[in-house]
């Protein structure tokens, strides 16, 4: 007989992590993914890869409402996957009902950054980011607060919030496995 023995299922799962430009979602999506034995993927080497095209390209060529409609072409690709981390982009969220459909179908993370880190990592890499270069005004600082305010209602609809600065996988890997660990019998 078993006496205080819980068994415990975990369920097909996809993680997807948000959080604006430069919060380090592919870092933690990479890691946290090797952490739970889950397959790892990138939404914008996602995109790139499908389409054949860079998403400054993309961007230049064909402008950001039609970006919006084919990121959440491939995003719902993913909603039936499972035991996967999917690092989205800044913007996924904010489109096309993609923050409520992320919710429905897995666990959401939002890595929380300040303006300042933001920029911070964003002047530190080289890549480009079109979101960014379209901004107006001359204080990037401010663009950027100013910016990730708009944001932030959808980003604050994730199931578990998480520091930027300083993320812990250990401790996210608990809040996940609580989100969804089914105990039969309790
Ligand atoms: C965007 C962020 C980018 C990329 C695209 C649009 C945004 O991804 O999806 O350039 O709107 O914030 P990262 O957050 O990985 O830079």
């Amino acid at each position: 007989m078993l006496i205080n023995h819980k068994v415990v299922y975990l369920c097909k799962m996809i993680i997807y992590l948000i959080g604006y430009m430069g919060s380090g979602k592919s870092t933690l999506g990479k890691s946290l993914a090797d952490a739970l034995g889950f397959s790892w993927i990138d939404l914008d080497t996602e995109f790139e890869t499908r389409y054949k095209i860079s998403i400054p390209a993309f961007f230049e060529k064909y402008g950001e409402n039609a970006f919006r409609e084919l990121e959440h072409k491939v995003l719902s690709e993913f909603f039936s996957a499972s035991d996967v981390v999917i690092s989205t982009g800044g913007g996924t969220p904010c489109f096309h009902d993609n923050m409520k459909l992320m919710n429905q179908s897995g666990i959401t993370v939002y890595l929380m950054a300040s303006p300042e880190l933001i920029l911070s990592r964003i002047e530190a890499t080289a890549r480009k980011r079109p979101v960014f270069q379209l901004m107006q005004g001359n204080n990037s600082l401010q663009n950027i607060a100013n910016h990730l305010k708009s944001r932030e209602p959808f980003y604050k609809l994730a199931k578990i919030t998480v520091d930027a600065a300083n993320p812990n996988i250990s401790e996210l890997k608990i809040s996940i496995q609580d989100y969804n660990t089914i105990i039969p019998g309790v």
